[in-house]
C-alpha cells in the first residue's frame, strides 16, 4: 500500500503541467485528460514487476463503491479492498493537500466528506478504520508523506 500511496498518481505525467496548475476552471477537454490518469498510470505499471496487484489498485483509485466514478464504473466487491483503502486515503490526502485552484481544507473537512459519504462513495469499513487511525493519533498533515 506504501508503493501505491507513492505510486497512485503517476499517470498525471501525461497531463500537461498547465492544466495540472490551473487556477481556474477546466474546460471538458481538460477534464477528459484527467480523468485518463489513473488508466494511464495502469498501463505505465502493467509490466513493471512490483510484487503486487499495484497497477490494478492504481487504474482504481478514483473509483467509488456504488459504481458512480472512472474509470470502469466498478462498484462493491467489484472493488479490491486495497483499492477501497487507496479511495478513502486520496480524499482525505486531497482535503489536507494544498492545491493550484485552493487553499488546504484540512483534516476534518476530509473526514467529514468520508463519513458523509460511507457506504456510498467510501466503503463503510475502510472509513471506520480510517476513522480510527487518526483519532489514534495520526496525524496526516505532520506525515512524511505530505512534504514530498
Ligand atoms: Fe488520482
Amino acid at each position: 500500500m506504501r508503493i501505491v500511496g507513492l505510486l497512485h498518481d503517476v499517470g498525471k505525467v501525461s497531463i500537461p503541467a498547465e492544466i495540472l496548475s490551473e487556477p481556474g476552471k477546466l474546460t471538458d477537454l481538460e477534464w477528459s485528460l484527467i480523468k485518463r490518469h489513473p488508466v494511464i498510470g495502469y498501463e505505465i505499471l502493467r509490466d513493471v514487476k512490483l510484487g503486487g496487484p499495484i497497477a490494478e489498485i492504481v487504474k482504481h483509485h478514483h473509483e467509488r463503491v456504488n459504481g458512480t466514478s472512472c474509470p470502469e464504473g466498478l462498484a462493491g466487491s467489484e472493488l479490491s479492498l486495497e483499492s477501497k483503502i487507496m479511495a478513502v486515503a486520496y480524499l482525505v490526502e486531497a482535503m489536507v493537500s494544498r492545491r493550484p485552484y485552493r487553499a488546504s481544507k484540512g483534516v476534518g473537512e476530509g473526514i467529514e466528506e468520508i463519513i458523509k459519504n460511507s457506504g456510498i462513495l467510501y466503503d463503510k469499513e475502510v472509513v471506520s478504520v480510517c476513522i480510527d487511525v487518526i483519532e489514534a493519533g495520526f496525524n496526516i498533515e505532520k506525515s512524511d508523506y505530505c512534504k514530498l
